[in-house]
Order: structure tokens, then sequence, then C-alpha cells
């Protein structure tokens, strides 16, 4: 058995996680900023990287003592090392340095991205309320030599990226956003409707009493037979303008916020699941994982488990926004193909997720 102690602080979020083994949760804190943040709008570094000091020995402490373990347990460190906010991921990174270095513990960096994506890898143990899809448990899927190869959807604030995966580490890109983030068109527009931060649960939220038909919204980039080497790739600026315009054309008087939430929600939502769906079909592939901040999107959600064409899983609500558990679930399987980062690691605001076929 291997007990990880995984740190994120990419964002705006303060998180560790205590995993065994990459995929069971004995503790997954996460200490949210959303509150503090909601007054600017968005995520405001300096506030974040501060909050993040103040955060994270509590709850590192919290995550130890919620999973019943003490120091002696350890057998490694994971912490994010990039893309994020670099104030926010040097206070992680320079804490599990810390640790690492005065337990004589070894240490993994771990690409964010690639945390979203071991996501699907963790249990969810018995406090967690199941998601709506049902899974196998991902290591058993390996053990049968079912899960590879395997199409990721990772959808966050800050990255849409389609991407086949042959094996543990080995990722090859099929696409991208040319523009928007999924979650940052999400943030926009509901900025534009007169909606909080964060966007995404906000429009949700407002798209429950809403026509998702009553505007008739772009969908970016599918129309394959005139783009087809667009297939792959995202737009969303796009659709955040057809808003814009909608909004300016409605002139003065209260905003139809409910239909215009649920009309712009079924596009994204379309857009993601048609492309994952197209990709699923042309590289026939075994499974579907979907993943990042927007996957916690319940019309996504349902849309998973009815439109794609091959079995997909999908991670609780919990583990869908930026937590330390798919951190901790990174790092097992990067130490075992890769071994451990060394000690003067940098972190990398700008880091992209290593391809390797
Ligand atoms: O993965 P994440 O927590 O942080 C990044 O790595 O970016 O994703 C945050 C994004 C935000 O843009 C937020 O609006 C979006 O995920 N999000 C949602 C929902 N919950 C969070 N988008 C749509 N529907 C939701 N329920
Ligand atoms: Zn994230």
């Amino acid at each position: 058995m291997s007990l990880i102690l995984a740190i994120e602080t990419s964002c705006d979020e303060t998180a560790a996680a205590i995993i065994e083994d990459g995929h069971i949760i004995h503790s997954n804190v996460v200490a949210s900023q959303i509150d503090i943040h909601r007054a600017y709008g968005g995520v405001f570094p300096e506030i974040a990287s501060r909050q993040h000091v103040f955060d994270i020995v509590p709850v590192i402490q919290a995550a130890i003592h919620e999973a019943g373990s003490s120091w002696d347990d350890l057998d490694a460190l994971a912490v994010t090392r990039g893309p994020g906010l670099a104030g926010s991921l040097l206070v992680g990174a320079n804490t599990a340095k810390a640790i690492a270095w005065g337990r004589g513990l070894p240490i993994v960096a771990v690409n964010h991205l690639e945390g979203h994506l071991y996501s699907n890898w963790l249990d969810e143990g018995d406090k967690i309320v199941p998601s709506a899809i049902t899974r196998p448990s991902p290591p058993e899927l390996d053990a049968a030599g079912e899960a590879f190869p395997l199409l990721v959807l990772i959808v966050s604030g800050g990255h849409t990226e389609l991407i086949v995966m042959a094996g543990h580490g080995e990722y090859r890109r099929l696409g991208a956003t040319l523009d928007d983030a999924a979650g940052e068109a999400f943030d926009k527009v509901a900025r534009l409707i007169g909606l909080d931060y964060p966007g995404g649960p906000a429009i949700q939220a407002a798209a429950e009493g809403g026509n998702p038909l009553a505007f008739a919204f772009p969908r970016g980039l599918t129309n394959y037979a005139i783009q087809p080497e667009h297939r792959y790739n995202f737009s969303f600026s796009g659709l955040k303008t057809a808003v814009l315009r909608q909004v300016r054309e409605l002139g003065e008087g209260p905003l139809p916020v409910a239909d215009l939430a649920a009309s712009f929600q079924a596009a994204v939502v379309d857009v993601l699941i048609s492309k994952t769906a197209h990709a699923a079909q042309l590289l026939n592939v075994k499974r579907i994982c979907v993943c990042g901040g927007v996957a916690a999107n319940k019309a996504l959600r349902e849309s998973v488990a009815a439109r794609l064409p091959v079995p997909a899983s999908i991670p609780p609500f919990f583990l869908c926004t930026d937590n330390a558990s798919m951190i901790g679930a990174a790092a097992h399987y990067r130490l075992s193909t890769g071994g451990p980062s060394a000690l003067d690691f940098d972190v990398e605001p700008n880091l992209a997720l290593e391809m390797r076929e």
C-alpha cells in the first residue's frame, strides 16, 4: 500500500488529500476562496496567494486528521506544479517541498490537467454521493485491459481539450479551444446577463426555469464538412458574442435571464457532446472520461449519460472542481511510470500536458 499526501493550490482553492494506491480517498479537504473573490467578479491573484498562505497548514492538518493518519504513514508527497497562477502555485509547491525535505520523502510534481484526468480513477468512498453515472472502477478496468484507448474531454475554467490516452501517462492531443475555455465562457456570459461569479453554477441554477430553445445560439466549429480540420477543436467566443448581441437587441427592461442561461448552456453542452461523440466514433475508443470544473454541470452530465456512443464516466461533483485527491491519483501513476521529481523543480504557470504516445 502506498499513501500519498497531495496538495493543490493552483487557483482559488486550498486543498489537501490523503490517497491510497491512486484511487482510495482517505480524506479530501478543500478550503474554497469563492466568497472572497466574488466581490471582484473573478479570481484576484494576489489575494488568492495570500489566502493560500493562511489556509495551507490548517488544510493539510485537517487532511491528516480526517484520514486518521500520522505523518509516519506517508510514503510520498504530491503537489500541483502548473498550469495556474504563479503566486498560488508557489504556496503549495514550497509547502510540499518543505514537508518532503523535512521528512525525507519523495515528491511528485503534477500537471493540474493530468490531475483532472485522473479524477476519474478515484473511488468515491463511503461518505460520498454517487455520481449520476455508474462506472466500473478504473483499476478494475486496467486489470482487465479494458481501460485504453480512452478518450478524455477536459473542460475547466482555463482549458477545453480532447485527448486520447493510450496508457498511463501517454497522451495525444486531438484538439483544444481556439479562444475561450468552456468554463471561461460560462463565467463571461454569466457576467453579461447579470449573474455572479463563478458563472457555471450561477448559469446552471438560472437555466433550471428557462427554455433551452428560446434563443438559437451558434454551435461553433461543428460543420465538419466545411471545416474538417477543426473537427476536434472548440470555439466559444462566437457564442459569447451572440449572447451579447441578443442582450443588446432585447434593450431596456428586465432580461429573460432564465431563457438566455438555458439557451447558452444548451449550446455549450451540445458542442462538447457532439465533438466528443464524433471523436469516439472515428477513433474507435473503448471508453470516454469527462473531467474538469464544467463536468459538474447537470445538463452536461445528463447528456454524457444519454448521448455518448461508448461507456463514459464522469467523477462525482466534488471531484470535478479543483481538489487535491485528483493530484494524489495522478501522482501515484507518475511515480510508477516516471519516478519522483527533483526537489528543485519550479512552478510553471503555463505548463501544458506533456504529449507522449
Ligand atoms: O476545474 P476548475 O475548478 O478550475 C480550473 O482548473 O479552471 O473549473 C472551474 C470552472 C469555472 O469556470 C466554473 O464556472 C466552472 O468550472 N464550473 C461550472 C460548474 N461548476 C463549475 N460550469 C458549468 N456548470 C457548473 N455546475
Ligand atoms: Zn482545475
